[in-house]
């Protein structure tokens, strides 16, 4: 799928775009329109519902984005969140180090020294891709944004988080209290992240402000061994992909046997797969876990597996997600720097928590969706998005703006309303145009209302993606429509 057809599609169905577009924008800066907010939208739900669901003990809390200098020193952002950029000597243009060479050399450069990277941009040659000018040294440079909370003489430093979850960090204690004191606690956020990002690129792929979905477990070290429900996933296959070695499916109890993971870790692992391949429907090819090399990994991560999905349009396998043991790193870090202990007393003991931490971009989540989703057939092109995720459930159609119809169709749409469902009213064009029109946002039903239905009192109901169409009596849609978004087949549910 090429980048260029599906950011066109984006623009004109609403979906997503450059922000302040009518003045000159800024890279990096990506603003939704109602299909893309709606999209994003469900899929964070789904997200809610999936990774909430996993225990009781698991919340959904929200914190500031401007957070004092003080939580980056103690996570330490400020020393150690840093790219390697190179300028160049005769244009100025300024880009990732090792990104320049992913593109020319296609393969990954993480995680190498500024002397290392710099060392291999002389060894290959490379010049500015703007001018052909010659390339500096490489340097590091910190991705935090600054902002200064205060004015004149009163200002003080501040800084946008570069990731959310610091705010679930920075509020441990007080959750710890306010949820009665039991471990493993998880704490969700779902909001913007901030990063300085050197050269913004791919849309919705690396940008400078965007959302991250990300849950922090918080929980006894002593039972990292250990998962209450491991038995429910032991023979589950993992898609592996180790940091020396090659892809291999792998039962979750040999993960833990051969690859020496903590059980509750890899039972993580395992949710985090089915979240892709059984809520969100990605083609088990275009998915794997990738361990990430003592030097590719996070500074705070003890153990690090991305979750890739293979994204032809951004030039193949893509990070959208992670999952992080940070161990003590963070609680550790707040608790020396603001001086407040986080060590809490559980069953007689005292325990300082260490984190697992799941963490998923929301945007390059839409993005991967929009081209794992995007099918050109011959008569048409359409986003076959999994049907939780959809903008819409259904969109309503009357056949004819005439003798009653468009008023029948207005009953059925306000009725599908009321229920819960999210539908849209569509009466202008033919009847074909209107079903290219869902089938491009990638609404997975369209309901038509025609002479039939005020005779019979049934309508069509049309499946997106085989195009099957089924009657269906008015009575019977809220339940039919419920099993088809549930998964069902028209074959089985109408006439
Ligand atoms: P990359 O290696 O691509 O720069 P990263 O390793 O810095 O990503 P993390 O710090 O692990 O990413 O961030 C967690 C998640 O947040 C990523 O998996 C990704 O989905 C999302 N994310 C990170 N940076 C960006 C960005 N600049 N734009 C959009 N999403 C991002
Ligand atoms: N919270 C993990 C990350 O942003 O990388």
């Amino acid at each position: 799928m090429e980048y260029e057809k599906i950011v066109d599609l984006a623009k004109r169905r609403g979906i997503f775009w450059q922000g302040s577009g009518i003045y000159r924008p800024v890279a990096g800066f990506y603003d939704y329109g109602h299909i893309g907010a709606m999209v994003k939208r469900r899929w964070e739900n789904l997200w809610r519902r999936f990774f909430l669901g996993l225990d009781d003990n698991f919340y959904e809390i929200q914190a500031s984005v401007i957070m004092p200098e003080d939580v980056f020193k103690a996570s330490g952002h400020l020393e150690c969140f840093l790219d390697p950029v190179v300028k160049c000597g005769k244009c100025g243009n300024v880009e990732r180090a090792d990104h320049i060479l992913e593109d020319l050399l296609k393969e990954s450069f993480e995680g190498l020294s500024s002397k290392e990277l710099t060392e291999l941009i002389r060894k290959h040659n490379i010049r500015c891709e703007k001018c052909k000018g010659h390339l500096e040294e490489v340097e590091e440079r910190n991705l935090m944004f600054p902002v200064a909370i205060g004015t004149g003489k009163d200002k003080r430093q501040a800084y946008l988080t570069g990731e959310t979850a610091q705010g679930a960090y920075v509020n441990f204690r007080q959750m710890f209290d306010a949820m009665r004191r039991k471990l493993p606690m998880g704490l969700a956020i779902i909001g913007k992240a901030f990063r300085h990002e050197i050269s913004p690129r791919q849309a919705l792929i690396r940008m400078r402000e965007f959302t991250q979905a990300e849950l922090q477990v918080f929980f006894d070290p002593d039972s990292i061994g250990k998962h209450p429900r491991f038995g429910e996933v032991e023979d589950y296959k993992l898609f592996l992909h180790p940091a020396a070695g090659k892809m291999e499916h792998v039962a979750c109890k040999d993960a833990v046997k051969r690859l020496h993971l903590p059980e509750f870790y890899v039972y993580h692992l395992a949710k985090v797969q089915q979240f892709y391949l059984e809520e969100l429907s990605v083609p088990e090819k275009s998915f794997r876990l990738k361990e990430l090399s003592a030097e590719e990994k996070a500074f705070y991560n003890k153990y690090h597996w991305d979750i890739q999905l293979d994204l032809e349009s951004v030039g193949g396998w893509k990070e959208v997600g992670g999952v992080h043991y940070r161990a003590d790193h963070d609680l550790k870090g707040h608790g020396k720097v603001s001086g407040v202990s986080m060590s809490v007393n559980v069953h007689g003991k005292n325990v300082l928590p260490h984190v697992l931490e799941i963490s998923m971009g929301v945007d390059r989540n839409v993005y991967a969706l929009l081209e794992l989703s995007y099918r050109q057939e011959k008569a048409r092109d359409l986003l076959a998005f999994p049907r939780v995720v959809a903008p819409f459930d259904a969109g309503v159609f009357p056949l004819v703006n005439k003798d009653g119809i468009e008023e029948k169709a207005r009953e059925v749409y306000e009725m599908l309303r009321r229920e819960g469902f999210a539908a849209f009213f569509d009466s202008s064009g033919s009847i074909g145009r209107r079903y290219r029109r869902i089938d491009e946002i990638g609404v997975p039903a369209g309901i038509t209302i025609d002479y039939d239905t005020l005779k019979h009192g049934d309508v069509t109901l049309r499946d997106r993606d085989t195009m099957e169409q089924a009657r269906v009596k008015i009575s019977d849609l809220p339940a039919v429509l419920k099993r088809f978004l549930n998964g069902g087949s028209l074959s089985e549910l109408g006439n």
